[in-house]
């Protein structure tokens, strides 16, 4: 004759069973696909490497800066700023700390919250971000032209 306590345990031991059974159907679809994550995710978060900027990127980087990516509009056509944003030529940086291109790229595709800097203005790529960025850094750096 069974007591309610066991009765209690017996249903504590039904759900331990059915968690276990549970995690063992999860883990076999999550590794794979944790395996299949790393090698693409190693290339997506790599920090963007300034050494790596071609001309062919600053030019493109231009086209975007001044058509779709729209930044000419708030910045200026030479980066010289205007009343509703600054400079991006050679200043105290605010956001991209120390304009270096990493932190100029992460402005670029994080935006500035609270302000009118939004995250991939224009609704530009990634890969148009990483142009207009390395434009950006190449005009700070005396390697491009406005
Ligand atoms: C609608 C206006 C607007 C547009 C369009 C815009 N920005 Fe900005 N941007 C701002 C403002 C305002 C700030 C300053 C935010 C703050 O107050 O800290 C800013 C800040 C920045 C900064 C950081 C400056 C610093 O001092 O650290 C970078 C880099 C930048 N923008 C790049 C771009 C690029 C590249 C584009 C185009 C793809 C662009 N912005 C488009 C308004 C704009």
């Amino acid at each position: 004759m069974s007591t309610a306590r066991s009765r209690g345990l017996g249903r504590r031991w039904v759900r331990a069973v059915s968690l276990a059974a549970l995690l063992s159907a999860a883990l076999p679809l999550a590794l794979p696909a944790r395996a299949v994550d790393s090698p693409g995710a190693a290339t997506a978060h790599q920090e963007p490497d300034s050494s790596k900027i071609t001309p062919a990127m600053v030019d493109a980087g231009r086209a975007i800066f001044h058509g779709k990516g729209t930044c000419f509009a708030c910045h200026g056509m030479q980066l010289e700023g205007s009343q509703v944003a600054p400079t991006l030529k050679v200043h105290a940086w605010r956001d991209a700390k120390n304009g270096e291109f990493p932190a100029i790229f992460y402005v670029v595709t994080h935006g500035v919250s609270g302000t009118l800097m939004v995250a991939f203005p224009g609704d530009i790529s990634r890969a148009e971000a990483l142009d207009v960025a390395s434009y950006v850094w190449s005009v700070g750096h005396g390697k491009a032209a406005p």
